[in-house]
């Protein structure tokens, strides 16, 4: 029986150990996840969503309250459409965030940054454009482009020194919408260096409908890795979604999977950046405790805990801070459902909003506990102590786990 260290992934000149870990905004896979798992040899990823408030966090600069301020007498205002985002202070903090990471970075493996496409910020192209080439003027070693078709993003750095050097690669969750990428960046004479394929049960944004469970990863990988030898294209692909054991990511490698995307199993551990009580929740979930609804403003379905405080929250849009997901027009879908609720409730000192989530101020405050669909075997993975607490785990634990399990097993902490 074969077990996930048998393989490797090969990406350009790199010899990786097969497991990526994958980006989970907003800060969720911090830097020191992505450090630990790269000095263990696979592929870490950061995240660039809401890079200033993170950057404000971790380095003390003070974008969000400087825009905030900028914007303050538009609180009131309905209309978002004058919120906009300061090139020249996103390029900043993202490379603040970047260079963070690649400065400490040791050992062979690589670290990537996640950028999701449905980041419209009031502006999409500009501001996709500018966090790229900022994270490769910064020394990324890749970016993953998620959350999106992201049809003509290639095209907006196909200028930039490092569009060909950098390592790109894009998620996808069905053969359409990779024959849709591919067709698009043929132009650009640049294919991606990976494809990392997201089943139904992962967490975050699902790339299907709220009919994710007729769908199923090892399907969705047999037929794009069969269309692509038929189309005589080495593209190295990456399952993703419930892959919780080294088992069943060696499963997939032996099917010709280049390597495995997990995240699930690193939420639990002390290098992921959500505060422990949130981690307590993830361990003690069960599966009834785990819905996918479609509070995100962006419109693609989210899996989430049920009792996450995002849900049924009614704080005013945060618009003039935050703004991440306002579309080219300065509209988000929650301003409108919040709109409605107070209209509908003149008097009310607090609203709620069911139907959508104000998701900027959510994930910034660790309050929507997007989380993979295997999150109510992580009490499983671990060993509960006197106060009935579970014992956090360290990314390594998990990485080595599954880098050498076999069985289906899960070695249990010290
Ligand atoms: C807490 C959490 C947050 C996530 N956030 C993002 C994100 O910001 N962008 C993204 O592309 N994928 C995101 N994902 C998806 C993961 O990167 C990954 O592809 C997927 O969850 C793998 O499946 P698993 O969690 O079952 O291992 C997130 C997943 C989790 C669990």
């Amino acid at each position: 029986m074969k077990r996930v260290d048998d393989f490797r992934l090969q990406l350009g000149s790199h010899e990786l150990v097969p497991i990526m870990v994958g980006g989970m905004g907003v800060d969720i896979s911090t830097v020191a996840l992505a450090l630990e798992v790269a000095r263990l040899g696979g592929v870490g990823h950061i995240s660039d969503a809401m890079v200033p408030t993170v950057s404000d966090r971790r380095f003390n600069t003070k974008f969000v309250k400087d825009k905030l301020q900028q914007y303050k007498l538009n609180v009131a205002n309905s209309d978002k459409s004058s919120v906009k985002f300061d090139l020249g202070i996103l390029a900043e903090a993202t490379a603040l965030h970047v260079r963070h990471a690649m400065d400490a970075k040791q050992g062979t493996g690589l670290i990537f940054v996640n950028c999701m496409e449905k980041l419209t910020m009031n502006a999409p192209k500009e501001t996709l454009r500018v966090r790229m080439s900022a994270a490769m003027d910064a020394g990324i070693d890749g970016i993953t482009l998620s959350a999106g078709l992201h049809l003509g993003t290639f095209a907006l750095i196909e200028n930039h020194p490092r569009f060909h050097d950098v390592k790109l690669g894009i998620i996808v969750s069905s053969l359409r919408a990779l024959q849709l990428f591919l067709r698009k960046v043929a132009r650009t004479n640049r294919l991606p260096d990976y494809i990392v394929i997201e089943g139904p049960l992962a967490g975050g944004h699902l790339g299907f409908g709220m009919d994710w469970a007729q769908y199923d990863l090892a399907t969705i990988f047999v037929e794009i890795r069969d269309w692509l030898a038929e189309q005589h294209l080495t593209i190295p692909l990456i399952p993703a979604g419930g892959i919780f054991t080294g088992s069943d990511a060696a499963d997939f490698l032996s099917q010709g999977a280049a390597g495995v995307q997990v995240a699930t199993r690193f939420t639990v551990t002390h290098e992921c950046g959500l505060p422990d009580h949130v981690k307590q929740e993830y361990f003690k979930a069960s599966e009834e405790d785990i819905v996918v609804n479609t509070i995100s403003p962006t419109g693609y379905p989210m899996r989430m805990l049920k009792s996450s405080p995002a849900i049924g929250d009614g704080i005013r849009p945060n618009c003039e801070a935050y703004g991440y997901l306002l579309d080219a027009s300065g509209n988000c879908q929650y301003i409108d459902a919040y709109n409605r609720e107070i209209a509908a409730h003149p008097d009310a000192k607090k609203i709620r909003v069911w139907d959508k989530t104000c998701l900027c101020t959510q994930m910034r405050n660790f309050d929507c506990w997007t989380c993979g669909q295997k999150t109510y075997r992580l009490k499983d993975t671990t060993r509960r102590t006197a106060n009935g607490d579970y014992q956090l785990l360290t990314a390594e634990q998990v990485f080595h786990d599954y880098q050498f399990s076999i069985n289906n097993e899960i070695a249990l902490p010290d």
